[in-house]
């Protein structure tokens, strides 16, 4: 396994199912949403920013498929000033950036227990929802917006959430550099970008390689939870179904799950439903050896 300087990209953050972001990929330099252009070497990042330059991109040789996305971009993203004195407090207990660090969950929540990851939890509704309902977990949201996240921390703060965690990057690459194989309980993906156009659909998220990388990442048992409100990404996702061996795909509703599946309706997901747009759940359980 090896890191490479890749072609990465990613929507940014719009809670807009119709037309993510998109950078483009023959751009020298990327543009960071809540920061300006600039070039990497003129100064260190700031508490939770993600490094300047080209994202680092593992290359994956299992012959599977992974989101090829290129440069990161965002939208510009203010913090309010309340936000901004929130995330100067808060984010070293509550956050990191992606890096090579595999997460100690035990030192990082302060105790053991079963921990789930979220990826590209948006402003964290859900996540800020759900975390009290399941006191017991230990539950670690994955977000690449910090306009996003900073509304997750305002949240957890201002609640006294104790079970919630966030890393700043990319989904794939945190469960790949930051988590510990087979250890977790849940992993979950609340409509992820839909990336419409055909040709943008090799940057969906689901995808061969990610489903065998998020199924290593379980324990035996462990859940997978995907849920979409586009049409087409569900036949993709349905296609995609049985494609990972090590995971038993699980029909919808599952009132026996060991792990929480029902969500509160977050605002992009209410936009979808004023749409009436259908909302397709998709469960996984990995495989005992
Ligand atoms: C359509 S929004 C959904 C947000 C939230 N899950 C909800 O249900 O409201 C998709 C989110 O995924 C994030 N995202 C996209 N690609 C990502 C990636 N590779 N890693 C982490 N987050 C990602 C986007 O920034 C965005 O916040």
């Amino acid at each position: 396994m090896s890191w490479t300087i890749g072609n990465v990209t990613t929507s940014d953050f719009s809670e807009n199912i119709e037309q993510p972001a998109v950078s483009q990929e023959s751009e020298p330099l990327p543009t960071r949403g809540d920061e300006q252009t600039v070039q990497p070497h003129e100064r260190q990042p700031k508490k939770g920013e993600l490094p300047a330059g080209r994202p680092e991109k593992t290359q994956f040789d299992d012959g599977l498929d992974y989101p090829r996305i290129g440069n990161l971009s965002f939208r510009r993203g203010t913090l309010t000033p309340n936000q901004e004195k929130i995330w100067e407090d808060n984010w070293d207990t509550y956050g990191k950036v992606l890096s090579d660090e595999v997460i100690d969950v035990e030192e990082w929540f302060g105790r053991k227990g079963p921990t789930i990851v979220e990826i590209g939890c948006g402003t964290g509704t859900s996540t800020v929802a759900m975390a009290p309902q399941e006191p017991d977990h230990n539950i670690i949201a994955v977000e690449l917006y910090r306009p996003g996240l900073a509304k997750l921390l305002s949240a957890t703060v201002r609640n006294e959430v104790s079970n919630i965690r966030m890393v700043r990057g990319d989904g794939v690459e945190v469960l790949q550099r930051m988590i510990e194989p087979e250890s977790l309980a849940g992993v979950r993906l609340f409509f992820p970008d839909p990336w419409p156009k055909a040709r943008h659909h090799k940057r969906r998220i689901v995808q061969s390689g990610t489903l065998r990388l998020i199924s290593s990442r379980l324990k035996p048992g462990g859940i997978f939870h995907a849920a979409t409100d586009h049409a087409d990404y569900a036949e993709w996702i349905e296609e995609l179904r049985e494609v990972e061996p090590t995971l038993e795909p699980i029909a919808w509703p599952w009132p026996e799950s060991p792990l929480l599946l029902d969500r509160p309706t977050t605002k992009f997901e209410a936009r979808g439903l004023n749409l009436d747009h259908d909302i397709h759940e998709f469960i996984w359980r990995k495989k005992e050896a």
